[in-house]
């Protein structure tokens, strides 16, 4: 992508995602910790921004307040045109399952549903079928949108496969496949890399990144590595619970790390 058009969509862009000053905490042997302590962050059509940051800092509850699985005790979390935390339980349920997908370190993955039918079903629930287990293997629209997805993303030949049958980077691969299966709004991934090995890592880094370049989609990517950082445009950095910069690397393939080190080492990590 040219300058010209990185330039167009910094300042043009629709804002898929704004979170203003998310305050989180837990109460750890009965005293509260804020382990989120006042993040605001704004996410455009098309940006690849990874959050990165040592073990324990906040990333993974900051992620699911962004995605609407953990309310946050303060701020608020706007995608596209809805507040999450003010919708009940019931419709923010539906508009994750519409317009969020998310990744997760280990897959998740339905271990007795084929891989077509894992990414078929977050698509039939959307469409609230009362309960798609039983229909599934009949929902030809379901069934015809897990083979497009799969086939662009390079799966067909896993389709019949359970999840214990394909190697771990394949799951993955499965688990993006069914994260755009409802075309969400915005993909939110958490260490998506974190359990495989370097070469299938890289095999789903590549696979987001095609995503966000290609295919305009917008990504989040937590990771606590600063290779898997270096795939994304901008990378919030995070410590005890708060984003202490943003560095921007631009819209290059893969960038170098030695940038993002060096803003490591400016904050004595
Ligand atoms: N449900 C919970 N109840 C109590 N404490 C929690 C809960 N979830 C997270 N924490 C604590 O909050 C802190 C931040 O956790 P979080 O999982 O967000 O960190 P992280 O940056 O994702 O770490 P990692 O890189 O290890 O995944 C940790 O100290 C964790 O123990
Ligand atoms: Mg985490």
């Amino acid at each position: 992508m040219s300058d010209e058009e990185g330039g167009r969509r910094e300042s043009g862009s629709e804002v898929v995602l704004e979170a203003k000053d998310i305050h989180k905490s837990y109460a750890v042997s009965r005293t509260p910790r804020e382990v989120v302590g006042g993040v605001s962050l704004t996410v455009r059509a098309g940006d690849l921004v990874a959050v990165m940051g040592p073990s324990g800092c906040g990333k993974s509850t900051l992620l699911h307040v962004l995605g609407g699985l953990t309310t946050p005790d303060q701020g608020s979390v706007r995608i596209q045109d809805t507040d999450l935390y003010g919708l009940s339980d019931r419709d923010l349920a539906a508009f994750r399952r519409r317009n969020i997908g998310f990744v997760f370190q280990f897959f998740n993955l339905l271990p007795s549903l084929t891989a077509a039918e894992n990414v078929m079903l977050p698509y039939s629930l959307e469409r609230e079928r009362v309960w798609p287990m039983r229909g599934l293997g009949r929902d030809r629209d379901a069934r015809a949108r897990a083979d497009a997805v799969m086939t662009m993303l390079g799966l067909r030949g896993l389709q019949g496969h359970r999840p214990d049958e394909i190697a771990g980077g394949e799951q993955q691969r499965v688990a993006v496949a069914r994260a755009l299966v409802t075309d969400p709004a915005i993909i939110l991934a958490d260490e998506p890399t974190g359990t495989l090995d370097y070469h299938s890592g890289r095999s789903v880094l590549e696979l987001l990144l095609r995503l966000s370049r290609q295919d305009g989609r917008t990504i989040v990517l937590v990771t606590h590595d600063v290779r898997t950082a270096a795939y994304a445009d901008r990378v919030a950095l995070m410590l005890d619970g708060q984003i202490k910069e943003t560095v921007e690397l631009g819209r290059r393939s893969v960038h170098d790390t030695a940038p993002l080190l060096e803003r490591l080492a400016a904050h004595g990590l």
